[in-house]
């Protein structure tokens, strides 16, 4: 072709934000994918939905075959500003230009500094603070778990009932279930404790005696099975994540903060999934009315790149030797490029007001749906993180996978992409963008409506 003719490249036309569904869902090109993939990759992953994604922008998720999915899943609550955000996409775009990796412990940069400057900035509490960042939720944990016992000297680390932490080792062994999480990796870390979860819902003497009754037992736990003086940290998600979006009674933590406070054992918050205005604040933990010692990070910071973070108090994270944390690709260029416009966004729009517009919506047309359905036994949560516990009904708690499973096809079916969740895959976790149209909104709320009749 001769060199002086422009070749211009179509512009790409928008995506539609409609849900559309034009196959079976999966539809015939994701399920021979299905069949590459069976192929060449371990069975051990998994796949909630397995229509494979050609583009995404917004709300909707394109598969291969042309269907529309609205995704209520968000990457598992890390597109918080939708797929596709041009200024996001844009930022990483120059950073491209500029350069994508030196490793910040051999040639550090602007990005990496500023990123902490932020999330210092935007985490709970007004004291002097550092951060140190990494590329996943799990190493995030690790680091904090590490942070923890070097600046305390001590070791015991008390985790949660239900708590989910992450696939690593350490994070493994602080995560409570065994399916599929753990079974079959043991040996885990040492010096891991558990204490039971405020779960409300299902607390054996009943739902006013949660608060008191769980803090006695986590402070009975803590002294009786490893003793206070040996704890390095308590570690918790302020509301489940995995668990089922379970959210436990007010003031809790803030017992249980204080309480550590008395003894010198130092509270980490694990915001990975809370984090990034997902429950209407930035960080849960302000809902709370706590100051964590220790902040953890990932999943929404960077609205879709790999990066993560430990933020908190400047005397404990500047207490570890000088090379201590750190990784090659530990806040990476590109990934800390996207995270500075995410959290510039996250400001522009006040992200934690969306969030909380969503999830009052949601809890308003669920809760009506719950009159009819008593098969739908609890609606929690905060914001735009809602969850949906499914029981057998007529009075009778027992947990219903089977109604979950349903619901969960039915929506499946008609293009919106929900996820099960719970220790007995019981609950539903409706996480969705939180820049939603309120159309879209409604659209999957009349979805969901028209799942439950099914399914019921
Ligand atoms: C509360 C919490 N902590 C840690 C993790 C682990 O993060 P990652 O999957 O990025 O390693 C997750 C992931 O779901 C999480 O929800």
């Amino acid at each position: 072709m001769p060199s002086d003719i422009a070749v211009t490249t179509p512009a790409r036309q928008p995506l539609t934000q409609q849900r559309r569904v034009v196959t079976s869902i999966p539809g015939p090109k994701s399920v021979a994918m299905q069949e590459r993939r069976l192929a060449a990759v371990g069975n051990s992953v998994g796949a909630v939905l397995p229509t494979y994604i050609e583009r995404a922008e917004g709300s909707i998720l394109l598969d291969v075959d042309g269907n529309q999915l609205l995704d209520f899943g968000s990457g598992i609550a890390v597109n918080a500003l939708g797929h596709g955000r041009p200024e996001i996409a844009d930022a990483v775009r120059a950073q491209l230009d500029d350069f994508a990796h030196t490793c910040f412990t051999v040639s550090p940069y602007e990005e990496y500094v500023a990123v902490c400057e932020q999330l210092n900035a935007h985490t709970p509490g007004d004291f002097e603070k550092r951060s140190v960042l990494f590329s996943s939720g799990s190493e995030a944990v690790e680091n904090a778990v590490k942070i923890a016992r070097s600046t305390t000297g001590r070791q015991g680390i008390v985790a949660f009932d239900y708590g989910y932490h992450g696939r690593t080792y350490m994070a493994m062994a602080l995560t409570a279930k065994a399916l599929p999480y753990k079974s079959g990796f043991a040996p885990f870390p040492a010096e891991v404790y558990r204490a039971p979860f405020p779960y409300s819902y299902r607390w054996p003497t009943g739902e006013a005696n949660t608060l008191e009754e769980a803090f006695a037992a986590f402070v009975d736990s803590v002294h009786t099975q490893v003793g206070e003086k040996n704890v390095a940290a308590v570690i918790f998600e302020p509301i489940l994540g995995e668990a089922g979006f379970i959210v436990p009674p007010a003031g809790y933590w803030k017992r249980v903060a204080d309480w550590c406070a008395l003894h010198g054992i130092l509270v980490i918050a694990d915001e990975v999934q809370t984090g990034f205005c997902r429950t209407g604040d930035w960080f849960a933990s302000s809902y709370e009315g706590i100051e964590p010692d220790l902040v953890v990070t990932g999943k929404a910071i960077a609205n879709g790149y790999p990066l993560a973070g430990v933020t908190g108090r400047a005397s404990i994270l500047d207490a570890v030797p000088k090379g201590g944390l750190g990784g090659t690709y530990a806040g990476n260029g590109i990934a800390c490029a996207a995270a500075l416009a995410t959290m510039k966004i996250m400001d522009e729009v006040d992200a934690p007001a969306l969030a909380r517009t969503i999830g009052t919506k949601i809890v308003a047309r669920l809760t009506a749906l719950q009159q009819k359905y008593d098969v739908i036994g609890e609606i929690r949560g905060r914001g735009a993180m809602i969850g949906i516990e499914f029981v057998l009904g007529a009075g009778d708690k027992t947990p219903h996978p089977e109604m979950a499973a349903a619901f969960v096809a039915a929506c499946h079916r008609e293009g919106l992409l929900v996820m099960v969740t719970g220790d007995k895959k019981q609950c539903i976790r409706l996480l969705p963008p939180l820049t939603i149209s309120d159309e879209l909104l409604d659209d999957a709320l009349d979805v969901m409506e028209r799942a439950v009749a099914t399914a019921a």
